[in-house]
């Protein structure tokens, strides 16, 4: 799975977002160790604080379907379909991610150009909270 291909995926989970509150609409493309890739959207809702993103879609249907191993994720939105500028994982996302990657695990941010930023989830969460490391286990 190239970096490209996995860009790719992100934008065409992008089609599949719920977005008609903010007009955002996201995708995302987690790549598990054995291979497999899971697509996720943003989905929102009528009360706001229920909407979930797109990363954290794609991770809850890879977890569901039984994938604890992660190497990287592919992330893309912007308004009305288009991709207007990179798009950086909220802090919950970051956090989920943290729950089941490591420091190495590899984000790409897509640009509008197809340009696009890499980066590791230690660069873009540091000093992060994480249930082995700080509850004594
Ligand atoms: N959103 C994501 O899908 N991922 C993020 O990491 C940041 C925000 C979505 C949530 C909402 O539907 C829209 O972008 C605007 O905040």
């Amino acid at each position: 799975m190239t970096a490209e291909r996995l860009m790719d995926l992100a934008k065409e989970a992008m089609t599949h977002a719920y977005a008609p509150y903010s007009g955002y609409t996201v995708g995302a493309a987690l790549l598990c160790a054995d291979g497999t890739v899971y697509q996720g959207c943003n989905i929102e809702n009528a009360s706001y604080s229920p909407t979930n993103c797109a990363e954290r879609t794609a991770f809850f249907k890879a977890v569901y379907d039984g994938h604890r191993d992660f190497t990287a994720m592919a992330v893309c939105g912007g308004k009305g379909g288009v991709i207007t500028g990179y798009f950086p994982p909220c802090g919950v996302c970051r956090q989920v991610m943290r729950e089941f990657c490591g420091d190495d695990f590899i984000l790409y941010f897509v640009g509008p150009q197809g340009q696009y930023e890499q980066h590791t989830l230690a660069e873009i969460f540091p000093s992060s909270f994480s249930a082995g490391e700080h509850m004594g286990e």
